[in-house]
């Protein structure tokens, strides 16, 4: 299976497999498109395709393409996530090669992150159109108004394109966009993003920050905008990594890379220090988000779109949302990053209702006392896992997906006194509804594996009830023959 190389390649795909409905009904992109993609979303729907926008002749509106794992594999032309992880932590990092075979087959796999690379073409499919200066309109975008009360209209599921002033690197950031017409838009990367640090080293040498928003391109690169990838990855690297294959890019001429195959880029720059209020906007924890910060305006000097272009929006609001299966795929693509550097944790869980930074439930293999502790604390400094509120630790044989598996353990294993760790100030997810200050917070861990002697008053934890095997197969045998089995 490959990976779609743009998205209309990849909305065929999901038409052939059933995974696509067609829309003919005329609706606006204000309230009524977001509110059919919602209740479709909330049903564990299909993709949807709008083909008769209200107000926006000749564009189609694209939504709920991401919105489960199967279609997310599909987008990236894989069987499994874990695989993406595993194309990231080398072969060679996991078992040092012994033999010559083995130390060759790892310097090919080192060569091989040549393929992932993005290839410079000199056309892109978005040329057919160019809009500049004066004549710029964001607002003649199918953009969406989600909910009654969001204080405007914004690109959903935009990729914010930025090169770091001071590396070089690219980075792709999925950050809500709110359209300020004519010619600017609201970027709302948040305090822990990699967007706003390309944005401060900008600043810190008070020169703006060429930026591109791109809607609706290689799906790779759509979902490489959400990935919490560790700085200085590229992300454009990144996307070349989840794709199996490297990204065709074209530079704008403000020199920042975008997918050639990309339906809609809004090219410009950000000025240092230039901020608008944000918002409200109803968010992915299920509420307005209170209170409206401000954040830096972009000025759109281009605007360049495909013909016949196929604009893509996402809704967000009370989980289960789209945004929750991209969620999942985070935490299954990056679970083997995390398994390499703390060895000890053998599954994730960020449960959809959890709401992503809300909440996450790991399993370990322990072997030492105060162990929980230790992974809560190293996630707690890791990535964007550090955003993680409730960290909720149990033994390797509690699955963490089951949740009443979880709960068990919960219950059964802790002395509140003893296991719950609270850390008060500490950085949270800017959204977090419960502080009352933006991205300041505390942290709640949860110890629910067994105690061993140390952590248990010296004493050895209570023996489990375990059936007797013998009696256990003779029940089965009872059991089958009364059809109770
Ligand atoms: C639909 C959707 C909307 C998002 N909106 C925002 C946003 O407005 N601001 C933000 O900082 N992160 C937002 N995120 C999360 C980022 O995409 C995610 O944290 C990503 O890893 C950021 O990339 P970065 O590490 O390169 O900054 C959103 C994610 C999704 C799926």
């Amino acid at each position: 299976m490959q990976a779609p190389r743009d998205l209309r390649e990849f909305l065929e795909v999901l038409e052939e497999r059933g995974e696509l409905r067609r829309i003919r009904e005329p609706l606006s992109p204000v309230l009524e498109i977001p509110a059919v993609l919602r209740r479709v979303m909330e049903r564990r729907g299909p993709a949807l395709l709008f083909e008769n926008v209200k107000g926006y002749p000749g564009w189609r509106v694209a939504g709920n393409i991401f919105g489960s794992l199967e279609r997310i594999k599909l987008a990236l032309g894989v069987e499994n996530l874990e695989e993406i992880g595993w194309r990231l932590v080398s072969q060679a990092w996991r078992q040092p090669p012994m033999t010559l075979g083995g130390k060759l087959r790892s310097l090919k796999e080192v060569m091989d992150l040549g393929r992932y690379t993005p290839r410079l073409v000199r056309r892109a499919a978005f040329q057919e159109t160019v809009v500049e200066g004066e004549k710029v309109d964001v607002s003649s975008i199918p953009a969406f108004k989600s909910w009654p009360r969001d204080g405007g209209r914004y690109i959903t599921f935009g990729q914010v394109y930025t090169v770091d002033p001071a590396t070089g690197v690219t980075n792709i950031g999925v950050y809500r966009v709110m359209l300020r017409p004519p010619r600017e838009l609201v970027i709302h990367w948040q305090l822990h993003k990699r967007g706003r640090h390309a944005y401060l080293e900008a600043a810190k040498r008070g020169e703006p920050l060429p930026v591109a928003v791109v809607v609706g391109s290689d799906p790779a690169a759509m979902l490489a905008g959400v990935m919490p990838v560790p700085y200085p990855l590229d992300k454009l690297l990144f996307a070349g990594v989840m794709a199996g294959r490297g990204v065709e890019v074209y530079r704008l001429p403000n020199g920042v890379p975008v997918p050639a195959s990309s339906e809609l880029v809004l090219e410009g720059y950000v000025e240092p220090g230039r901020l608008s209020e944000e918002g409200p906007f109803g968010d992915h924890w299920g509420y307005y988000d209170k209170p409206t910060e401000k954040f830096p305006v972009m000025t759109v000097e281009r605007m360049w779109i495909r013909s016949n272009p196929v604009y893509v929006g996402t809704v967000v609001g009370k989980p289960v949302l789209e945004d929750a299966y991209i969620g999942k795929a985070v935490e299954r693509i990056f679970l083997p990053v995390i398994r390499t550097l703390l060895p000890e944790v053998v599954d994730i869980n960020m449960p959809e209702y959890g709401v992503f930074q809300g909440v996450a439930i790991v399993s370990i293999r322990k072997t030492y006392p105060g162990q929980a502790k230790k992974v809560m604390m190293a996630l707690w400094g890791l990535g964007q896992m550090a955003l993680t509120k409730i960290i909720i630790v149990v033994d390797e044989d509690i699955n963490v997906h089951d949740l009443n598996q979880v709960l068990w353990a919960v219950a059964a294993h802790v002395d509140p006194q003893r296991d719950v760790v609270v850390v008060p100030g500490t950085h949270t997810d800017q959204l977090d509804p419960a502080t009352p200050v933006p991205g300041y917070g505390s942290k709640l861990g949860i110890d629910a594996t067994r105690k061993l002697p140390e952590e248990y008053g010296g004493k050895a934890w209570p023996e489990e009830v375990e059936p007797d095997p013998q009696v256990e197969e003779e029940a089965a045998k009872v059991l089958e023959k009364l059809g109770l089995a």
